[in-house]
């Protein structure tokens, strides 16, 4: 049975629906991401599964108990969850000891076990040295860790995280990011994270919901979410790609100015397509190549003008127009070695099973 379960959730302040019927069930000991751009609904969403705002329409479960629907909603302090909020405070006027034991404190744990618990939690993020400084003696990144250590030493149902790591420059992001997934290995709680970065999604999530204006568009794995997007929005938002206007037909995908074989398409195998409907087809920039030669097989590449350029060290950031049409431009990488220069005709070669059909 799922552990926690969003069900039709919905919250429209005024006329504006900002979380819009979300359907989402987390697995026991399961991490899964909100990810979205600013102002889709994540933050707004985690407080409704906190208990700090009250749906408009549906209801928020744990183990098959309502906890929130427009009728009434148990109160935050009784749902046995943590949350660490977008502006993460520990208390200035507490030690890391003092902050992390604080939960026991007033669930009223005994001082042993509370110190040994303290000890325990502290040693886990790395902060036994550090235990009696105060937070103004902290670095961002230690300071966030307090915040971590005190939200799961009381061992919660279930974890929010809203942005934990907004805070902190991008070594110490990457460095915290590991951390606390390993920290969900260890300790196995079921945990919401909310994010903005897909980067941060990818590495820390067992599935990511992606969120666009209120509405879930998709929930995968970071692999399937990648490789497998089902919607333009989330094709873009989930690294960088093409997305190629055209139409199937019964001799492959027929684009403005050039044509395809259908084999390229990553479902090709699939025989529900019918035929002569337009489709968008996603493919990355790494996913295509730039060669001085027509392809063996000739039918995989297009002729293209190069008509821009960005050196970015680990590959050359190309823009080429086909040839063959008005067409659109395709940003294409390559490796750093593959020297063009703008104006340069050359071969963009398409590789098997690399488009996506959205
Ligand atoms: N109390 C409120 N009254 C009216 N509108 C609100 C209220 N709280 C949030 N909103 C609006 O709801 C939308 C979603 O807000 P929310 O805070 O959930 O976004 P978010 O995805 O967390 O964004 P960010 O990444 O910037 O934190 C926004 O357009 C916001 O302006
Ligand atoms: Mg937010």
């Amino acid at each position: 049975m799922p552990q926690l379960t969003l069900n039709q959730l919905c919250k429209t302040y005024g006329k504006t629906r900002v979380v819009d019927k979300l359907d989402l069930s987390l697995a026991q000991g399961e991490l899964v991401s909100l990810l979205g751009p600013s102002g889709c609904g994540k933050t707004t969403t985690l407080r409704m599964i906190a208990g700090f705002i009250d749906p408009t329409g549906g209801t928020v479960e744990v183990d098959g108990k309502v906890l929130s629907s427009p009728q009434g909603s148990v109160p935050p302090e009784r749902r046995g969850m943590s949350m660490i909020f977008q502006s993460y405070a520990i208390w200035p006027n507490m030690t890391v000891a003092e902050n992390v034991g604080f939960g026991l404190t007033v669930r009223k744990v005994p001082a042993a076990e509370l110190k040994r618990r303290v000890t325990e939690i502290l040693d886990v993020v790395r902060l036994g040295a550090l235990r009696d400084r105060y937070p103004a003696e902290l670095s961002g990144g230690q300071q966030q860790r307090v915040a971590l250590a005190r939200s799961i030493v009381v061992r919660p149902d279930v974890l929010l995280l809203d942005e934990p790591l907004s805070n902190l420059d991008a070594n110490l992001r990457e460095e915290m990011r590991g951390e606390i997934r390993r920290l969900h290995d260890e300790f196995k709680i079921t945990t919401v994270y909310v994010t903005h970065d897909q980067s941060e999604a990818m590495a820390i999530s067992d599935r990511i919901a992606v969120m666009n204006s209120g509405r879930i568009e998709q929930v995968d794995s970071p692999w399937a979410l990648y490789n497998q997007p089902r919607t333009p929005f989330v094709a873009q938002f989930i690294g960088r790609t093409n997305l190629l206007s055209g139409t199937r037909a019964h001799n492959g995908l027929m684009f403005d100015g050039f044509q395809l074989p259908a084999s390229l398409l990553d479902d090709s195998d699939d025989a529900t397509y019918s035929n002569d409907h337009n489709i968008t087809v996603s493919v990355r920039p790494q996913d295509m190549q730039l060669c001085g030669q027509p392809p063996t097989n000739e039918d995989t590449g297009i002729e293209v003008s190069v008509t821009g350029r960005t050196y970015l060290g680990d590959c050359w950031d190309y823009t080429v127009m086909p040839a063959g049409g008005s067409g659109q431009a395709i940003k294409v990488n390559s490796n750093p070695a593959v020297v063009l220069e703008v104006g340069h005709r050359v071969w963009l070669v398409f590789n098997s099973r690399k488009l996506v059909a959205l």
